[in-house]
């Protein structure tokens, strides 16, 4: 462990990283292996990507597409994708950026698994150690169904998908997290952005000074919930997702931060919670996960469990119509490169007229950042 380093584990205060409570330190051979990834990434997305944007403007057909992007909309999304992405590849910047994000991404895991390896006895003290509960709960069920559109696919390219590695906790929150996601420069997030800052701008898209209860279906690991807490500490948090190693972590970090949840292992689409019995409903980079028929029933459900008056703030990467052409095929990309399938189809859905069918009121849709990042829909269910 680096000399003067605290965290929670060695009784000093816990720090969120990324997702998880930083739980150990990995040594200095897998820190180097993951920073060096994250100065990569960061470099590629903004320095090298830049050039690439510049390239696409110059390129006659290019600046075309630009100009009416917003405009052709009898022609299918997929077509017009793909011939921006014709002129893209035009661009040695663009094909080398491609190159390296795939590179990092698959890297993150070859160098991060093997460095939260080294580090399993320290992770088995870590979790074996009683930690003060600041009173959130758990509950699994076993029973529950995952459908195989979850299970199967190795999300971002984690090895096994969610729940395929037991210490994935310590792979992200202790490496990944802060030495590679820090620094920015992955899918819809910008070069240098900061992905904690982001969860909190976004929480603050709630219209109300205050709310009673507050609900995240697909709160994997609690970090969102711990920005609803920062903003709204008077609120009562419950999370539910599919994933039980995320909820399990969730609910540590919740401890080590010490701020009370109450968690369940439940479908996003099928809370069974009782009908308009919460204040607030949040989803944050949920539906980017979610095939497009569960997107929709996730959205009644929120909100039947919504009283009337609350409200919904959801976040996601941009539409496609919100962005530039380049950046289109940049995020298209992730879809058949960095295992997203459902990112491209529901970058094509206007979120904000689903939520209008739906019922709710005072819809609105509007980018917190300037490439569009972090993406808001919001909207309430009529008094
Ligand atoms: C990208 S993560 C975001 C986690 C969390 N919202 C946050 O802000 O850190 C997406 C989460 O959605 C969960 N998920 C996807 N589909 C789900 C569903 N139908 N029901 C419950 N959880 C789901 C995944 O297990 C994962 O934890």
């Amino acid at each position: 462990m680096a000399s003067g380093e605290k965290t929670g584990a060695s009784g000093g205060p816990a720090k969120e990283m990324y997702g998880h409570v930083k739980a150990v330190n990995l040594d200095q051979r897998g820190r180097a292996g993951l920073e060096i990834l994250g100065a990569m990434q960061n470099y590629i997305a903004g320095t090298v990507r830049d050039r690439a944007k510049k390239e696409f403007m110059r390129d006659p057909e290019g600046a075309e597409l630009a100009q009416h992007w917003k405009e052709r909309h009898n022609e299918p999304w997929p077509e017009r994708i793909a011939k921006a992405r014709t002129v893209a590849e035009r661009s040695a910047a663009y094909r080398y950026e491609r190159l390296m994000q795939r590179y990092v991404g698959e890297q993150v895991y070859v160098r991060g698994v093997p460095a939260a390896e080294r580090r399993r006895k320290e992770a088995e003290v870590y979790y074996a150690a009683p930690v003060p509960s600041a009173g959130g709960t758990l509950e699994l069920d076993p029973s529950i169904e995952l459908p195989k559109w979850y299970t199967e696919t190795e999300w971002h390219l984690m090895p096994g998908g969610w729940d395929g590695y037991d210490l994935m906790g310590i792979t992200m929150g202790s490496g990944v997290g802060p030495y590679v996601f820090a620094r920015g420069g992955y899918a819809a997030v910008e070069a240098n952005d900061d992905i904690r800052q982001q969860r909190v701008d976004v929480v603050k898209q709630f219209p109300k000074k205050s709310y009673g209860r507050i609900y995240e279906p697909g709160c994997g690991g609690t970090s969102t919930l711990y920005a609803v807490h920062k903003t709204f500490p008077e609120a009562e948090l419950i999370g539910s997702d599919y994933s039980p190693h995320l909820l399990r972590q969730g609910l540590l970090s919740a401890d080590k931060l010490g701020f009370k949840v109450t968690l369940k292992q439940r479908d996003a689409a099928d809370t069974r919670e009782p009908s308009e019995s919460m204040d607030g409903v949040i989803m944050y980079a949920l539906q980017h996960e979610m095939p497009i028929d569960v997107n929709i029933a996730a959205l009644k459900e929120a909100f039947r469990i919504l009283k009337p008056g609350g409200d919904l703030v959801m976040s996601d990467p941009p539409p496609f119509a919100a962005v530039d052409p380049l950046q289109a095929v940049v995020l298209d990309w992730d879809t058949d490169h960095r295992d997203e399938p459902y990112f491209s189809i529901t970058r094509e859905y206007e979120w904000e007229k689903v939520m209008k069918d739906i019922g709710f009121v005072n819809t609105e849709a509007y980018a917190l950042g300037a490439q569009g990042y972090p993406w808001i829909v919001r909207g309430s269910k009529p008094l």
